[in-house]
């Protein structure tokens, strides 16, 4: 029998099963801890409830994953988390794989989720080869633009709160993106064993359907690499 604190879920957002540690760096993370604070500042119209203090129905730990993981070293089964690590920098990215080895017991699984670059680049190419595009329809490269996600069509919106906090933690646009070779080399020099890419919901995780969703992963949503710590 698994226990609530052996799988650990990392940038959980509002999708935070009970059954997983839940770990999120964003303000609607910390105002889940915080929810006075959150109605005062809504109250005066410094945040709004769309995207910008929104309310989640969780209470992840609040944490940057561009920090050391708050945990101690061999203490999870399973470390999860889907469309995450492309918010980070490389160099972060490889630090938070090595921060999810240490904290992974001798036999555990990283399981990470990531669009799919090379899908997204075929899917590109296939749509630009087929001529020119309606007005009605969305042009290929403006798809392609939307799926990186290093940049939003509009510079940032909201008002000076929003605005400073976007820039302090610049949690939402895309770094760096992987295929499944990339991200697989990036595992093993991470020291993972077993790397591979998984299919959806198929996993050496128990209870993975806890928390992988079918958007997620499913029509070129994004694929999924799995590795393994062999020893401490
Ligand atoms: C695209 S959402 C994915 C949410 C959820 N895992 C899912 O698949 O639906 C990315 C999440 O990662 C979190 N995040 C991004 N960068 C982070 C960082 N440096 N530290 C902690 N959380 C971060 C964001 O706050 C956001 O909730």
């Amino acid at each position: 029998m698994m226990n609530v604190g052996d799988r650990l879920n990392l940038g959980c957002g509002p999708n935070a099963p009970a059954g997983l540690v839940n770990l999120d760096g964003s303000w609607n993370a910390w105002f889940t801890h915080h929810q006075c604070l959150r109605k005062a500042l809504q109250r005066f119209g410094i945040i709004n409830s769309s995207n910008q203090g929104a309310q989640w129905n969780v209470s992840p730990v609040v944490h940057d994953l561009r920090d050391p993981l708050p945990f101690e070293e061999n203490t999870f089964f399973a470390v999860y988390g889907s469309h995450v690590l492309e918010h980070l920098y490389r160099s972060e990215a490889d630090t938070l794989l090595a921060e999810c080895r240490r904290i992974l017991k001798p036999g555990g699984v990283l399981r990470l989720v990531v669009p799919d670059l090379h899908a997204l680049v075929q899917n590109y190419l296939k749509n630009t080869n087929g001529g020119s595009t309606s007005q009605s329809e969305q042009a290929p490269a403006d798809w392609l633009n939307e799926r990186l996600a290093f940049r939003s069509a509009q510079p940032p919106g909201g008002n000076l709160a929003f605005k400073a906090y976007g820039f302090w933690k610049d949690f939402h646009s895309h770094k760096w993106m992987y295929d499944a070779d990339s991200l697989s080399h990036y595992f093993e020099n991470a020291g993972f064993a077993s790397v591979m890419k998984k299919e959806y919901r198929c996993s050496e995780i128990r209870g993975i359907e806890e928390v992988e969703e079918p958007e997620r992963v499913l029509e070129g949503a994004g694929i999924c690499i799995e590795g393994k710590k062999l020893h401490a």
